[in-house]
């Protein structure tokens, strides 16, 4: 065998199990898996875990427009850290990702800046043209209510024509389904307020519509479902997708979070908390994603009704769900396929997987490592987490194309985010 450029030696997690292996990259992609691989650079782990780095499907990197809260550098850097590889921005933006001329600009950036690779989302709008979007986008992205940016349609029928061309691009057109009708305008002091504003049925009676909407083709991916009723909508299907975030897991109305845990949708009750869980262990989800949206802590300090909603999450979305396996709540085939293998699949990327041809992003993972959670060892420009003092498990190593970009909490990388867009070739399905 010819000689590989980088090997990277441990317990790898190939189809569903975990083998003692050699992986050898070439070029940046994962060019033979065997039991002794030699190569220029060996990186060997011993018993340690090589799994798939993870893909977040739902980020918002506020860059351009709102680069105090945070930029492509900055959060693709935290993404880094916490085995994120790759990432996919939200188009609620300012100018918003809604236009060719916005699109690039925002390419140009994350170019420029990306530490991580990454997709964009274009936000769907009245008069939008998604024909022309479509070369340079991940998927397409819909606000069915008001929440930052302000990019929410008026209603699903306003938009129908956009809808049909979004279905012919063939691309993913993720949802934030909140029904704007049933949102209450009162005004908030509490997490509670705040869920009284848009309660369960808000979200429902929105995935409902969505179900029901009849656009030939329409690929919809439900963002962050959070009510128990609205488990009854969600189904197993390729045209129809679902993803829960794990602060909807995690965290609940109950918490002392005060503004920092107001987000859309709302933090809700222990009961959908539990709910969501059990869905996710019976793999009615499709991904897990963060919906990483930050927030500076002089913002999230404002009265309750005037601070914006959102909280960070993609570099710590790894390291909860890897404790969740470590706590035998899940378990690592589950853990692979919603962080990893099924966000490549849904968008279409190379990767997510180690098997033959795919791009080599990897981590090292040692399930007996639990740390605490702490602001102040993350890297969002925003400075604060909602998981404060809980327990993580954090990536010992992580590899980007098969180049080592951390090592031991410390960057000691080159920064290579790449646009997966313009740079992807089609997915190798041959691979054993
Ligand atoms: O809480 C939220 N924050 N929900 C959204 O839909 C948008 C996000 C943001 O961009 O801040
Ligand atoms: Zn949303
Ligand atoms: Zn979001």
């Amino acid at each position: 065998m010819s000689s590989m450029d980088v090997v990277v030696k441990g317990k790898c997690y190939v189809e569903g199990r975990l083998y003692d292996r050699c992986i050898g990259v070439v070029d940046g992609r994962i060019a033979a898996i065997g039991a002794n691989i030699d190569g220029e650079r060996v990186y060997d782990f011993g018993g340690k875990l090589i799994l798939p780095s993870a893909v977040d499907a739902h980020v918002h990197m506020r860059d351009p427009g709102a680069t105090h809260k945070e930029d492509f550098a900055t959060g693709s850097l935290a993404a880094l850290h916490g085995g994120v590889t790759c990432v996919m921005d939200m188009p609620n933006t300012d100018p918003p990702t809604t236009t060719v001329a916005a699109l690039r600009e925002k390419a140009n950036i994350a170019a420029a800046k990306s530490y991580s690779d990454f997709g964009l989302f274009a936000g769907v709008a009245q008069g939008c043209d998604p024909a022309a979007l479509s070369a340079g986008v991940i998927g397409f992205k819909m606000y069915m209510a008001g929440t930052t940016g302000n990019l929410h349609v008026p209603s699903l029928e306003s938009i129908r024509n956009e809808l049909a061309e979004v279905a012919s691009t063939g691309k993913v057109l993720a949802v934030h389904a909140e029904n704007e009708a049933l949102r209450g305008k009162g005004a908030e002091k509490s997490l509670g307020d705040h869920l009284r504003n848009r309660p369960n049925e808000c979200e429902t009676s929105a995935i409902r519509k969505l179900n029901n909407l009849a656009v030939p083709g329409l690929k919809t991916h439900v963002c962050h479902v959070s009510a128990k009723e609205s488990l009854r909508f969600v189904s197993k299907s390729k045209e129809r997708t679902f993803e829960v975030t794990p602060h909807h897991l995690l965290l609940d109305q109950d918490s002392k979070l005060s503004t920092y845990g107001k987000v859309n949708p709302p933090l809700r009750n222990r009961r959908d908390r539990q709910a969501l869980f059990n869905a996710l262990k019976e793999d009615l989800f499709t991904i897990v994603a963060s919906d990483h949206a930050p927030h500076t802590i002089e913002e999230k300090e404002e009265d309750f009704d005037f601070a914006p909603c959102g909280m960070p999450g993609v570099e710590t979305i790894v390291p909860l769900m890897l404790q969740l396996v470590r706590d035998r709540h899940i378990s690592i085939q589950t853990f692979v396929r919603v962080l990893c293998e099924r966000p490549a699949e849904l968008f279409g990327l190379n990767k997510g997987r180690l098997c033959l041809y795919r791009d080599a992003d990897i981590m090292i993972v040692d399930l007996m490592k639990s740390t605490e959670i702490k602001a102040d060892r993350l890297h969002s420009r925003c400075a604060w987490t909602p998981y404060e003092g809980m327990s993580g498990i954090f990536p010992k190593a992580v590899f980007l194309r098969g180049e080592i970009m951390i090592e031991d909490g410390a960057w000691i990388g080159e920064r290579a985010g790449r646009n997966v867009v313009e740079s992807q070739r089609k997915p190798v399905e041959a691979e054993a």
